[in-house]
C-alpha cells in the first residue's frame, strides 16, 4: 500500500514536469507595450525613465501581464523618439544606465514578468558610428548603408534621386551626402539611414546585439518594421523605379503614392527572420533556458505576413502583429466584419501557431477615439477572450482616449513632414503622451514643471487612482478578462462563432472538455435581447455573468 502511493507521487511528478516543458510562457500570452518616454518620470525632468519603469512594474504585474514589451530604450538622438539607434548596446541617457536595465530585468524575474526589447534592425541613427564611417567611406563600412549615385535629369542636366522611391516620413527616400559625394536611401526619416543586409557584416552585427541583450536576461524582441528590410537589386547592382499605386488617398510625396515593390515584403526578409528564429532557440537550448518569443512589426496583407510564421522546413517569428482591429475597421464595421477578420486571421495561420490581436500602439490613434469611449469595455473584452495572444498598449486597459495637440506643440516628425491640414491623421503625439497614475499634478506621471509632451485634460477623471477606487470601472473589468483569461476554456479552449440579431451581434463559444464560456458583443446602438439556445446546443445550465461592459447595464454575478 505504502510502496504503490509513493510511486503514483513520482509518476504525477514527472507528468507534471512534461507538461511544464511543452508548454512556453508566451503560448497565449497577455502582452502590454510600454512608451518609456511616457509611463513614468523617476527624477522630475518631464520624461519617463528606467527607474520610473522599475517602479510600476507591480502595476504591469497586477494587470495580469506576461510579457511587458518596451519601446526603444537604447541610445538614441530621438529624432524618432527611440526608433533611430545610435548604439545597439548602449541605453538612452535620458532614461538611465546599462546597470538601470539589469534591475529591470532582475525585478522581472522576481514578480514573474518576461521582458522584451524593441530590436530596429531595418535602420539606424546617423549619428550611429556604423554610419559615420560608411559616410567617409571607411574600409570596412562602404557598404554598410544603402548608397548610389544619383542619376543625371536629362532635362535639367542636375543630378536627381536614382530612384522614385519615397520616405514613410513623405518625400524622396534619397538623399545627399556631400561627405561622400553620393546618395543614400532612408525609408523614414534622412536620419534614419537604412541599413545594407546584403552585406554579411550587417548580418553578423546584428545577430550579435540580439545575442547581447539575451545574455542580458531579456525573453524576446518585437522587431520593428520588418517588410522593408531588403530592397530589390537587378544583376546589374542597380534600382528600379517602383510604378504608381492610384491610391487616391495619396498625394505625390506620400508613401503610398507608390507601390512599395522593389522596398518591401522581398525574400530575403522571411529568410532573415527564420535565421534571427534560429538563433534565439539556440541560444535557449545550449543555455538551457527558457524560450524566447520574436514577434515581428508587419502591416502587410495577410498572405504575405502568413510567411513570417515560417516555412515547410524553418521557424519564423511566433506571429507577425495582427494590424486589422487598428487598420481595417471603423465606426461602421458591423458585428459581421469583426467576425470575418477575425476568422480570416484564424483560419489563414498555419496550423500549430499562434494568432493575435493588437488593440493600440504608439502610432495608432486610440480605439476609444477611433470607434467610441462607449465600446471601450467590449474591445478590450474581444481582445483578452479571442485565442492567440493579446497586445496591449499603455493605456487601453483605462480606456484612455487620444490627448489633443496644437500645430505649434507638435514634435512627431511624420507630422511635422505633413500639411498642418492632416494634423488629425498624421500625428502620433496624442497617443504617446504621459500614462496617468492619479489626479495630482501631471497625472502622477513626474514631479517636474513640464512633461515632454502634455498630460491632456482627462486625467483627472481618467486615472489608475480613480479606476482602482471606483465600485467598477474599466481597469476592473480589464483584470477581471486578465484573470478568467489563464483558464483552460480560454488558453487552449476552441472557438466557434457566430452573427445574431440581424448582425448587431456577434458572439463565440470558447470551450475546453466540459468547460465553457460565452462572449457576446453588441457591436449596435441599441439594446438586444439575445437567444443563445438559437445557436449553441446544449446550453442547459442556468449562465452567470462573468464580466460585462460599463455602459451594458449587467451586475456581475
Ligand atoms: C515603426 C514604429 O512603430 C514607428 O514608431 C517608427 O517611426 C517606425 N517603425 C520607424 O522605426
Ligand atoms: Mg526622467
Amino acid at each position: 500500500m505504502h510502496h504503490s502511493n509513493k510511486i503514483i507521487k513520482v509518476l504525477f511528478v514527472l507528468s507534471s514536469l512534461a507538461t511544464l516543458t511543452l508548454a512556453d510562457w508566451f503560448d497565449n500570452g497577455n502582452f502590454y507595450q510600454i512608451y518609456p518616454r511616457s509611463f513614468k518620470d523617476s527624477d522630475g525632468d518631464g520624461i519617463g525613465d528606467l527607474k520610473g519603469i522599475k517602479s510600476k512594474l507591480q502595476y504591469v504585474k497586477y494587470l495580469g501581464i506576461d510579457g511587458v514589451w518596451l519601446s526603444p530604450i537604447m541610445k538614441s538622438p530621438m529624432y524618432d523618439f527611440g526608433y533611430d539607434i545610435s548604439d545597439y548596446r548602449d541605453i538612452h541617457s535620458e532614461y538611465g544606465t546599462l546597470s538601470d536595465f539589469d534591475d529591470i530585468v532582475a525585478e522581472c524575474k522576481r514578480i514573474g514578468l518576461h521582458l522584451i526589447l524593441d530590436f530596429v534592425p531595418n535602420h539606424s541613427s546617423h549619428e550611429h558610428e556604423w554610419f559615420k564611417k560608411s559616410e567617409r567611406n571607411e574600409s570596412g563600412f562602404e557598404d554598410f548603408y544603402i548608397w548610389r549615385n544619383p542619376k543625371i535629369d536629362e532635362v535639367s542636366n542636375t543630378p536627381v534621386p536614382p530612384t522614385n522611391w519615397l520616405s514613410v516620413f513623405r518625400y524622396s527616400a534619397w538623399r545627399w551626402s556631400e561627405i561622400r559625394q553620393q546618395m543614400y536611401y532612408h525609408l523614414f526619416q534622412d536620419k534614419q539611414p537604412d541599413l545594407n543586409y546584403r552585406n554579411p557584416q550587417v548580418v553578423t552585427e546584428m545577430k550579435a546585439i540580439l545575442t547581447y541583450w539575451l545574455e542580458k536576461g531579456v525573453s524576446g524582441f518585437r522587431i520593428d518594421s520588418i517588410p522593408s528590410l531588403f530592397e530589390k537589386v537587378e544583376a546589374d547592382g542597380s534600382f528600379l523605379d517602383e510604378p504608381r499605386s492610384y491610391n487616391t488617398d495619396c498625394d505625390a510625396h506620400d508613401h503610398c503614392y507608390l507601390k512599395n515593390i522593389y522596398t518591401e515584403d522581398q525574400p530575403e526578409t522571411y529568410d532573415m527572420v527564420y535565421q534571427w528564429r534560429k538563433l534565439v532557440d539556440d541560444y535557449s537550448k545550449v543555455n538551457n533556458v527558457e524560450r524566447k518569443i520574436l514577434m515581428v512589426e508587419s502591416a502587410a496583407p495577410i498572405d504575405l505576413n502568413m510567411k513570417y510564421y515560417g516555412n515547410s522546413t524553418m521557424e519564423g517569428a511566433h506571429f507577425p502583429f495582427n494590424f486589422d482591429l487598428l487598420l481595417k475597421l471603423t465606426k461602421n464595421s458591423s458585428a459581421t466584419d469583426y467576425k470575418i477578420m477575425i476568422e480570416e486571421w484564424l483560419n489563414k495561420m498555419p496550423k500549430g501557431h499562434m494568432a493575435n490581436w493588437v488593440l493600440g500602439n504608439h502610432d495608432r490613434s486610440r480605439i476609444a477615439t477611433r470607434l467610441g469611449v462607449e465600446k471601450g469595455d467590449l474591445f478590450n473584452i474581444l481582445l483578452q477572450t479571442l485565442p492567440g495572444a493579446a497586445i496591449t498598449y499603455q493605456g487601453e486597459e483605462l480606456v484612455m482616449e487620444n490627448v489633443p495637440i496644437s500645430w505649434e506643440d507638435t514634435i512627431d516628425p511624420l507630422a511635422c513632414n505633413s500639411p498642418k491640414e492632416e494634423l488629425d491623421i498624421r500625428s502620433r503625439d496624442p497617443v504617446r503622451t504621459p500614462f496617468p497614475w492619479d489626479d495630482t499634478k501631471n497625472a502622477g506621471f513626474s514631479t517636474g514643471n513640464k512633461t515632454w509632451l502634455p498630460v491632456g485634460e482627462k486625467y483627472k477623471t481618467v486615472n489608475v487612482k480613480a479606476q482602482e477606487e471606483a465600485i467598477n470601472s474599466h481597469l476592473k473589468i480589464f483584470r477581471k478578462l486578465t484573470k478568467i483569461r489563464k483558464e483552460a476554456r480560454f488558453k487552449n479552449g476552441t472557438y466557434d462563432g457566430h452573427i445574431l440579431n440581424n448582425g448587431n451581434i456577434y458572439s463565440y463559444k470558447r470551450q475546453n472538455g466540459n468547460e465553457f464560456a460565452i462572449i457576446i458583443l453588441n457591436f449596435g446602438t441599441t439594446d438586444e435581447i439575445v437567444n443563445l439556445s438559437e445557436i449553441y446546443s446544449n446550453i442547459t445550465s442556468h449562465l452567470k455573468v462573468y464580466t460585462s461592459s460599463l455602459e451594458s447595464g449587467f451586475k456581475d454575478g
